[in-house]
This record gives structure tokens, sequence and C-alpha cells, in this order.
């Protein structure tokens, strides 16, 4: 990488966590590995960090924060754990899964994290080198995808530099993300309703079950757009995107699964968490083809695949 506004990658190995942490308690931004997407990481107590956050992203300031920590202790200090919350951060974190609580009035974070919203956005990720980060911070992390608002979300350090190069501080490479599609975002209510804010990897209805030995009631999840990341259009590589084809048109980039095969396969033997894993880096390469279309085969709509499918649809709205 070259020219005076690159980004520095480094390795997440003891020192590269070291430097980072070192950058973050000066108010610096750092991309962050963990176990869904990249994260654009900074100190969530500080206004201006928090700010260079939604400058560096071009994020509307109405959108909150994922506020990240070690566990659910640390969680108490912003949100009280009442209802189900303790019980599911004990069994679920550290993991892919996001609590939206009510905020502590003596929370101590950026008003800008949370945007104005009484509820907090909670999650203890288990990704190693982000443990460790965690660990070597005494200050919890906003982070919300390392991308520029509207795009692809980033699974690779490559991803990361391609969007944000030049406008943060530095990059902490750990290979690949292991499931690849961001946190299952869950709301509880002040009457302990369970909402699911945006589909992920954790699949609410069997943790209801396994927890509570009862189906979750799927209640209406309200029209209000309280999670913006759920706005029509996301994760988009920036041209036409063409769902559920069976094969492609010659101006189009093929994105295949299973038997359907393309320009490049989710999974080619049809596996729903490879096809997770892989699906961002694959919209990646099909905004960087020549060609100017993209068409996506179809991909089942059971586990993981619900939530491949809620990304393809804003990716092509
Ligand atoms: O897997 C993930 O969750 C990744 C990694 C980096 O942890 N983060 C992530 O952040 O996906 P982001 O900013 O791309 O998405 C966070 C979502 C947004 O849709 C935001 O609107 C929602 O969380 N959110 C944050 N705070 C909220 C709150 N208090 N109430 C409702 N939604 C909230
Ligand atoms: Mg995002």
């Amino acid at each position: 990488m070259s020219g005076k506004n690159a980004t520095e990658t480094v390795f997440a190995d003891a020192k590269g966590i070291a430097r980072a942490a070192n950058i973050l308690a000066g108010g610096g931004l750092v991309a962050v590995p963990t176990e869904t997407v990249y994260g654009l990481a900074a100190r969530a107590d500080s206004d201006h960090a928090v700010a260079r956050i939604y400058q560096a992203k071009g994020r509307p300031s109405f959108n909150p924060l994922i506020v990240h920590v070690r566990d659910a202790e640390q969680a108490a200090r912003y949100a009280r754990l009442e209802r189900d919350a303790d019980r599911l951060a004990r069994s679920v974190w550290p993991g892919p899964l996001t609590l939206v609580l009510s905020r502590r009035e003596d929370a101590g974070l950026a008003a800008a994290v949370t945007a104005g919203l009484p509820t907090v956005a909670l999650r203890a990720p288990a990704h190693p080198a982000m443990r460790a980060l965690l660990a070597a911070c005494d200050f919890p992390l906003a982070a919300p995808s390392a991308n520029r608002s509207g795009f692809i979300s980033p699974t690779r350090a490559e991803h990361v530099s391609a969007s944000l190069d030049g406008r943060i501080d530095l990059i902490l490479d750990a290979g690949p993300c292991e499931e690849g599609v961001e946190s299952t975002i869950l709301a509880i209510r002040e009457d302990g309703r369970w909402d699911e804010l945006r589909p992920g990897p954790v699949d609410l209805d069997a943790l209801h079950q396994r927890l509570l030995g009862a189906p979750r009631e799927s209640g209406g999840a309200g029209d209000a757009i309280e999670a913006p990341g759920q706005l029509a259009s996301h994760y988009a590589p920036g041209k036409p995107v063409r769902l559920n084809a069976a094969a492609a048109a010659p101006d189009e980039f093929m994105i295949g699964f299973g038997d359907v095969t393309g320009h490049c396969s989710l999974s080619l033997r049809g596996d729903l968490g490879e096809a997770a894993a892989r699906l961002y880096a694959c919209l990646h390469e099909a905004a960087r083809s020549d060609l100017p279309r993209v068409a996506v085969a179809a991909v089942p709509e059971a586990g993981i695949g619900v939530a491949i499918n809620d990304r393809l649809r804003r990716a092509a709205a």
C-alpha cells in the first residue's frame, strides 16, 4: 500500500493489540476483527472519539452504535440486565448476540453512541483478538461495521482498507471472520417481550425454547425503524442486484450457491454456514468486477439463511 494517507494494517498479535489499545485510549479509530464482521472501534465514553466514527463512515447521526464489552459484569455498568437479559448474556456471551436494553442514567457513554435513545445495544464478542483488546482497555468500545455507511460489510482486513483507507488510524488483521454476517440484535422490552431487530447467527427461537422451555411469541416487530441498519438499502455493491437467479445474463456477475454455479460461489456444497462466511467477500468481488450487474442464486430461508437473505434483500433494494 502506498500514498501518504494509507492506514497501516498490522497482525492482531500481542504487539498489534497493545498498539491498538494505546491508539484507542488516546481517542483514535482502530478496525478490529470480530467473529461476525470487522468493526470500527473507538472508546465509547468519549464524545470526540465517537464523533470520529460517524465522520469516517459517513454514518447518519440518528443511527446508534453497538457498545462492545468483555462480559455481563461490564455490561451491567451501562444497562440494567433485567428480566431475561442476565441469563441470555451469561449463556450466549461471548458470542454474536447484541442485546438492546434500557440504558442506565449513569452509564457515562458518549451521547452520540445511543443517538438519543433511552436504550443501549451491548455485545460481548467471541473473537480472541477482540477479547484480548477489550481486556487491555479500561473503557468499552463502540464499534459499527468497518465500512462506509450503506456499503458492503467487511469480513477481511482488505475489505476495510478498500473502504476506509486514510480515514482511520490502524487496522488489526486476524484473517477472515468466521461467522460472516452481523450479530443477531434482540431488544428486551419493559414487559419482557423479545423483539428481533436484526436476524443473525444466533437463532432466537431455539434459544427461547432452550432457556425458557416455551416457544417465542412472534410479536409484531412494530413498524418504527428502530435499528436503522434495517433501512431498506444497505450492504449495497453500487450496482443493480437480482435475487433468486437460476443463471446469469451476459452482463451479470453471478454469485452461485450449491448446484447453481457462477463467477464465485457462496458454497459449492450448499452449506449455509459457509455461505454466510463468504457472503460479503462474494459481494465485494461482484462490486469490483467490470460487469455492470449482479445476480445471486436462491439461498434457502432456514437457519442462518434467514440472515443471509435479509442482507441480500437490502443489497438489492
Ligand atoms: O456483529 C455486529 O453486530 C457488528 C460487529 C462489529 O460487532 N457490528 C455491527 O454494527 O453490525 P452496525 O453499526 O453495523 O449495526 C448496529 C445496528 C444498527 O442497525 C443500529 O441501528 C442498531 O444496531 N442499534 C444500535 N443501538 C441500538 C439501540 N439502542 N436500539 C436499537 N437498535 C440499535
Ligand atoms: Mg453495518
